[in-house]
């Protein structure tokens, strides 16, 4: 999978050259190529924002960088690889496991991370004409830009190609995918098996499968019904379960 970025600071993303998805570069699993905007910004001062039309706050991130970078980077209806171009914006599509599982299987991903406003809504309707456009946001805040998103995007994405992780089964048993899907992972405990008073809890340490399969399940219903019931009425629909306050 090859991955683009165009972003006016490229240091932002130096993160990506760590850790896991460093080691997929490494493995020549991934292709990441880092972009300054300001390249495709021709003034003096390279220039990539302007005043928005009609007034307001702020300033908005202009068209002409982008339609360049899009045509240097060989981003059009000929350009081969199957290409989504994702817009990070607090105004996109929530992003989900289930989002980023259909991204995985795409082969090129070009990020456009906005900054100050938002990008000339040129651009996306350009996008749209030469790549899949996908506006997406990672949560209910606004940060001050598009690369914290892009970045959270990326290792999401990444982890799920194949070849990737080490071990399959951490895919499967996760949160929010496989079986189970939509319900929060039970709480974890290693070696001691007592810590500052703190005992793990028995059943573990009991050797017994069926009765540790069923305590997980039952702390995986419990920390969703606590946290996030939204997702335990929209993935338990039918099964019995209520927060008992002090249980
Ligand atoms: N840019 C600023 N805030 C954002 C958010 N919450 N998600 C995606 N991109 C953003």
């Amino acid at each position: 999978m090859r991955l683009d970025y165009l972003t006016i600071f490229p240091d932002y993303l130096a993160p990506l050259s760590l850790s896991l998805p460093g080691k997929a570069i490494r493995s020549g699993l991934l292709e990441v190529h880092v972009h300054d905007l300001r390249a495709w910004a021709h003034d003096r001062h390279r220039t990539v924002d302007d005043t928005p039309y009609g007034g307001g706050a702020g300033m908005v991130m202009k068209p002409e960088p982008f339609g360049e970078a899009f045509a240097d980077l060989g981003i059009g209806p000929d350009g081969g690889a199957r290409t989504t171009v994702v817009f990070t914006t607090p105004s996109g599509e929530p992003f989900t496991q289930q989002l980023a599982t259909e991204l995985a299987t795409g082969e090129r991903i070009v990020f456009a991370c906005g900054r100050y406003e938002g990008i000339d809504q040129r651009v996306l309707d350009h996008a749209g004409t030469i790549a899949e456009v996908r506006e997406i946001s990672i949560g209910d805040y606004v940060l001050n830009g598009g690369e914290v998103a892009a970045l959270a995007i990326t290792e999401a994405v990444v982890r799920l190609l194949p070849g990737f992780m080490g071990n399959a089964a951490s895919l499967v048993e996760e949160s929010h995918s496989g079986e189970g899907a939509g319900l929060l992972e039970y709480p974890v405990y290693t070696k001691p098996a007592s810590w500052q008073g703190y005992d793990v809890p028995a059943v573990l340490l009991s050797g017994d499968h069926g009765r540790i399969a069923a305590w997980r399940h039952e702390q995986r219903l419990r920390r969703t019904a606590e946290r996030r019931p939204d997702l335990l009425h929209a993935s338990a629909a039918g099964t019995e379960w209520k927060v008992v306050p002090g249980t």
